[in-house]
């Protein structure tokens, strides 16, 4: 097999990411934040994910969105097998894995898109590669059509260049797996590092950086570093090259750096705000924010909506509470320029209120804790997003048991050892992540829904035993699932 493919690693699969910002339903929402007008989800809708990986991410948004039709592409043999894998499994016909590079792909013409999704990938390809994916933006994005691309970015990632290309090199030379190769190369950083090395002495950071990286596993250094075209990109170049195709930066994928108030910090925003030209302000945001990794929203047409159809457009949005939100009450949000404060009388009734059950805008907008605050609602639902507390419902029908039929296949290949950690939830059209006792539990329920108290605690320890998983404290750990997580999963249909 080879080792790889257009300088991208081929050897190893790409590990079971999943990107909860590349959901339909988490982009429609923040168009909407944003005063832009969005696909509607209800009437149907085309989807493409480009460098899927696994597929598990276009996997979970096909079982959870069943008006939408998928298509994930990906030039490794191994990932598309997977992909096609589950798909049939879990009878999933909305969704078509195509094994291409993206050149092949721009070769065929076909149907537009009204989302195409690149995450982890532009940075990570050569530029004749780049270019291919605007070719196939420029193809094939509908008039109203988004595109997601994440992407490595400067300043943040840049002061890795020099130590990336080492290790590039440095594989090239060693021998064994890709995970092995990257040790040994971090291996002979880490000595040039112990011998006073000027690059770790001048810039002390990075030593901290390759520390960190190295907690992520050595497969997915694998991918994210042995790579030929690796490069952090000026997010002005990105933003003029999709500009040239009609494309134009809306905001972010990721909630909070939407709102500069939250994510910059204080100083630097009247600076930021003196730029006129939105090129040098996004670049001045990176600056601001050391910022590594974007998570770019690109509009194809001017879509801005009027105030009135703006509000209406909040209005009719819905929310759920996720099983990860805190008690009502004040929140602190932990950012990248310090800790937040939610105050008090905002998110008490805010999160009181979803956590009777999904309520749209409008109705939260109509309690009285909360009429007095409308204008702070989208900023905070936002926030509620972005930290993963909270989630848009989706306003088109359900089909529960399809996604039910992938989160069986999903809790099951987590129990033996794949490494799956999200399963599908319908009513959001998106997904929940889920550890290895979550997985377990998820496989118990829905066997056996009724099951509930001692009865459901020792089945579930059973299974995790019998795949020989140990879990701490696991009585207590699914007396807190069973109260805390299941009633969410419920309402959200992840489960019966
Ligand atoms: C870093 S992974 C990202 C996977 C997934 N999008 C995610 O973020 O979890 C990049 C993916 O792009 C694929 N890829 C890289 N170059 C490609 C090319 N020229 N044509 C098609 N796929 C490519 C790789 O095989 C890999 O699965």
């Amino acid at each position: 097999m080879q080792v790889w493919n257009q300088g991208y690693l081929a050897e190893l699969p790409y590990p079971h990411h999943v990107q909860p910002q590349l959901a339909p339903s988490w982009l429609v929402a923040l168009q909407t934040a944003l005063g832009q007008r969005a696909s509607s989800l209800l009437s149907g809708f085309r989807y493409c994910e480009l460098g899927c990986g696994q597929g598990l991410n276009s996997l979970l948004l096909a079982a959870s969105n069943p008006e939408g039709q998928f298509v994930a592409v990906d030039f490794n043999p191994q990932h598309i097998a997977h992909g096609r894998r589950l798909a049939a499994a879990a009878q999933l016909s909305n969704i078509e894995f195509v094994q291409a590079d993206f050149t092949e792909l721009l070769a065929h013409s076909g149907e537009g898109y009204d989302f195409i999704v690149a995450h982890g990938v532009y940075s990570w390809v050569a530029p004749a590669q780049r270019a291919v994916i605007r070719g196939f933006v420029e193809q094939r994005l509908n008039a109203n059509g988004l595109l997601c691309l994440g992407y490595m970015c400067q300043p943040g990632m840049a002061p890795l260049a020099a130590a990336q290309r080492f290790i590039w090199q440095h594989a090239q030379y060693s021998k064994g797996s890709p995970p092995q190769r990257v040790q040994a190369a971090l291996d002979a950083l880490q000595a040039l590092q112990q011998g006073g090395a000027g690059y770790f002495v001048e810039q002390p950071e990075m030593a901290r950086l390759l520390a960190r990286s190295a907690e992520q596993g050595l497969d997915y250094l694998a991918h994210e570093l042995l790579c030929e075209h690796w490069q952090p990109l000026p997010v002005a170049d990105v933003m003029a090259e999709f500009a040239s195709l009609g494309c134009q930066l809306i905001g972010s994928a990721i909630p909070l750096e939407n709102i500069d108030a939250v994510s910059l910090p204080g100083n630097c925003l009247a600076a930021i705000q003196g730029l006129t030209d939105p090129l040098l302000r996004e670049t001045a945001k990176d600056l601001a924010r050391n910022q590594a990794q974007r998570s770019d929203l690109y509009q194809r047409g001017d879509q801005a909506l009027s105030t009135m159809a703006h509000r209406h457009a909040l209005l009719d949005s819905c929310w759920a509470l996720l099983p990860a939100a805190p008690a009502p009450g004040a929140v602190e949000f932990s950012t990248r320029i310090g800790p937040l404060q939610g105050a008090a009388e905002l998110y008490q009734p805010l999160l009181q209120a979803l956590g009777e059950g999904p309520q749209s805008f409008a109705e939260l907008a109509r309690r009285p804790a909360l009429a007095a605050q409308v204008g702070q609602l989208s900023g905070a639902l936002q926030l509620l997003m972005w930290a993963g507390y909270a989630h848009p419902l989706l306003h088109s029908p359900v089909d529960v048991s399809r996604c039910q039929a992938l989160n069986r296949l999903l809790a099951e290949g987590a129990l033996q050892g794949v490494g799956y950690a999200h399963l599908a939830a319908p009513s959001l059209g998106a997904s929940v992540p889920a550890d290895k006792l979550e997985m377990a539990a998820a496989r118990v329920l829905l066997e056996h829904p009724q099951l509930r108290g001692v009865l459901l605690s020792e089945t579930i320890q059973a299974l995790l035993r019998r795949h020989g998983v140990t879990v701490e404290q696991a009585a207590e750990r699914v007396q807190q699932f069973e109260q805390r997580t299941l009633p969410g999963w419920q309402v959200l249909g992840v489960v019966p």
